[in-house]
């Protein structure tokens, strides 16, 4: 495999065909018996996910290999400008009981914030990308977030992160607020495809506490560039390594923005910033 340049292009292709490799490993792996390991409390991780990072590494350093990686498995590299956010496996325990509903999330970190993002759900073939300044795209056709502008219309997600038994105020809270002014709140299990759905006008908003750097750099990339709303869970600009996280569309925007802020004052909320760069 020959190295390939520092442009969007040559990075949007890398992260397209990563993510597609990873999820046929993901796809063929899904009836067959898997080892579940437990990392602690209620996180797991699976073979898949293991071996969907290892080629997915494999084929991102192969193509860009001065480039550093977090990878949710494997850990983190330093150096070079860019900086790859893997999760090759969104949605774990979904996929550990074989519900068929996860994805694998690639984005690309430079100095300048996230300037690629791909989700890819390996079962219903659908790619979700987006490269900074460049629109978003659900396999090739631009995407738009919905024209909804009320929350008694809206259908709204959210996820609950692994340690809820322990930290249960923030998300609980608030998805026990919004719960009693939203059309409904469902919740998936995959924050990438989560994100990727707001953009597409499936889901109207998403908010999530405790989230990583590689389950929102994708998904949010994704929501921006289709015209969503995505920042930080008190309405502050985006923030990749704080994984407290609003996503809606244009038209909810005001009104879910100042409930969610209303409700991290309430509760003394402030902003940790996570492996950051
Ligand atoms: C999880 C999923 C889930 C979210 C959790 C994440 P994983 O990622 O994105 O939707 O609620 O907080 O940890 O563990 O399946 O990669
Ligand atoms: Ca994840
Ligand atoms: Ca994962």
């Amino acid at each position: 495999m020959s190295a390939a340049p520092d442009t969007l292009d040559a990075m949007l292709e890398t992260a397209e065909e990563g993510a597609r490799r990873s999820g046929q490993i993901l796809r063929e792996r899904l009836g067959r018996q898997r080892t579940i390991e437990y990392k602690g409390g209620i996180d797991l991780v699976t073979d898949a996910d293991k071996a969907s990072e290892k080629e997915l590494l494999a084929f991102i350093l192969g193509r860009h290999p001065a480039h550093a990686v977090l990878a949710e498995e494997s850990g983190v590299t330093q150096g070079g400008s860019y900086r790859w956010l893997v999760d090759p496996l969104d949605g774990t325990t979904n996929y550990a009981h074989r519900l068929p509903i996860f994805s694998v999330s690639v984005a690309v970190e430079g100095p300048e914030g996230v300037v690629v993002g791909v989700v890819y759900d390996p079962m219903r073939d659908e790619l979700f990308r987006a490269a900074k300044g460049r629109g978003a795209f659900l396999n090739g056709e631009p995407i738009r977030p919905s024209a909804v502008s009320a929350m008694d219309q809206a259908l709204l997600c959210t996820g609950f992160p692994a340690d809820v038994r322990e930290n249960p105020a923030a998300p609980l809270g608030l998805f026990t607020r919004i719960i009693q002014q939203a059309q409904g709140v469902r919740r998936l299990g995959s924050a990438a495809l989560d994100l990727a759905y707001v953009a597409s006008g499936r889901f109207d908003g998403f908010f999530e506490f405790r989230l990583k750097p590689w389950d929102i750099g994708a998904g949010a990339l994704i929501c921006q560039e289709a015209g969503a709303v995505a920042t930080r869970i008190d309405g502050a600009p985006f923030d990749v390594a704080v994984g407290d996280i609003l996503a809606v569309t244009p038209g909810l925007a005001k009104e879910l923005a100042a409930q969610c802020a209303a409700f991290v004052q309430q509760i003394g909320w402030t902003p940790v910033r996570r492996l950051a760069r």
